[in-house]
């Protein structure tokens, strides 16, 4: 008898923690220094650069940008979308989280889980939608139902690299790749993109 009611309170104590656990990380997690808190370089260098873009007129990377412009935070494109894609970032963090208590963490970090195109797409769906061919990289699966092969956003638009802010980071390196994947897949538009 006490035994089992010992258990009940074990369990219950254990879900208030649970809880208060989660809504406290919730809360810090809108935090960029609570983010780069276990993270070593390069992740120190992101926050970095995110306070220099505050006081400067050049940003260093897309990431930085976003801060600028829109007080982005490292949460706003790294939070996961929809209800799968926020279980899976927190699952996520619980174990970098606990990698991190135990001293095995890799650093610098690894993308696991790639950014969904819903993270960008919250901010940015009326420009993706804009019609004409000169959009086309963009609006295919949106005003063009063709069966065009899933591109990921951050595939082209890399976040953390050095670049121009005149060229809003493009590099043709991350881009032409992707144009050719596309045009090879669906048998249109021209190859040979890249070298
Ligand atoms: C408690 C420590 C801790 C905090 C706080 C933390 N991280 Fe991490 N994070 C880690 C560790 C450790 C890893 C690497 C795990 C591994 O692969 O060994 C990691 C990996 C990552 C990765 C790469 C893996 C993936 O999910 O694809 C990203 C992106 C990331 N963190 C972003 C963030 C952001 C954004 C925040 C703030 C909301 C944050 N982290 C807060 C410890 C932390
Ligand atoms: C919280 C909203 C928000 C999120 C999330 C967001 N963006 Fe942005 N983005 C903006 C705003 C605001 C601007 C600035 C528009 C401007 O100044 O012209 C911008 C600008 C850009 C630009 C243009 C840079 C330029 O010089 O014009 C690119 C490219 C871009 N975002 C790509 C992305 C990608 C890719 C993602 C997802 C990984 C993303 N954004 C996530 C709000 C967001
Ligand atoms: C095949 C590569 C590729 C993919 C995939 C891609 N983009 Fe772009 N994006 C570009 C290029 C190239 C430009 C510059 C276009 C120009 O100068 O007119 C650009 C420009 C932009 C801009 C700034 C210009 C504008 O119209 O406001 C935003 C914002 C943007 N992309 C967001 C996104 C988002 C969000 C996604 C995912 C849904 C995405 N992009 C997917 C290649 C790509
Ligand atoms: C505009 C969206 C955006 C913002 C804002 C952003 N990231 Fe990222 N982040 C990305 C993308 C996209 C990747 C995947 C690699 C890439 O494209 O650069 C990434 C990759 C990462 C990684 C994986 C390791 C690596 O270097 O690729 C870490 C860790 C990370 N970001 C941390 C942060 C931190 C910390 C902040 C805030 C200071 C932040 N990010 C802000 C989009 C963003
Ligand atoms: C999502 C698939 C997709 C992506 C990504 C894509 N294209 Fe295309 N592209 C097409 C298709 C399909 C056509 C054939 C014409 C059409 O249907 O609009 C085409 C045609 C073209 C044409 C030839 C236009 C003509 O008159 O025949 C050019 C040039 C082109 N694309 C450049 C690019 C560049 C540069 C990029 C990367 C920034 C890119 N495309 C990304 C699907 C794509």
């Amino acid at each position: 008898m006490w035994r089992t009611r010992r258990r009940i309170i074990a369990l219950s104590v254990a879900g208030v923690l649970l809880v208060l656990a989660g809504s406290y990380l919730t809360y810090r997690e809108r935090d960029n220094f609570f983010c780069v808190a276990c993270h070593t370089q390069p992740e120190t260098e992101y926050l970095d650069r995110y306070l220099r873009a505050a006081q400067k007129q050049t940003t260093a990377d897309l990431a930085a940008f976003h801060y600028r412009q829109a007080q982005t935070l490292c949460i706003d494109c790294h939070g996961g979308e929809g209800v799968a894609g926020r279980a899976l970032v927190e699952l996520f963090a619980a174990r970098n989280a606990s990698k991190f208590f135990t001293g095995i963490a890799r650093q610098p970090a690894v993308i696991e889980l790639p950014l969904q195109n819903e993270a960008c797409l919250k901010c940015h769906a009326p420009a993706m939608r804009k019609l004409g061919f000169e959009n086309h990289m963009h609006n295919k699966p949106f005003i063009e139902p063709e069966r065009v092969p899933f591109i990921r956003c951050s595939d082209c638009h890399v976040s953390h690299r050095l670049g121009d802010e005149r060229t809003a980071f493009q590099f043709r390196d991350a881009i032409l790749p992707k144009c050719e994947y596309c045009h090879a897949t669906v048998g249109k538009g021209p190859r040979g993109l890249v070298p």
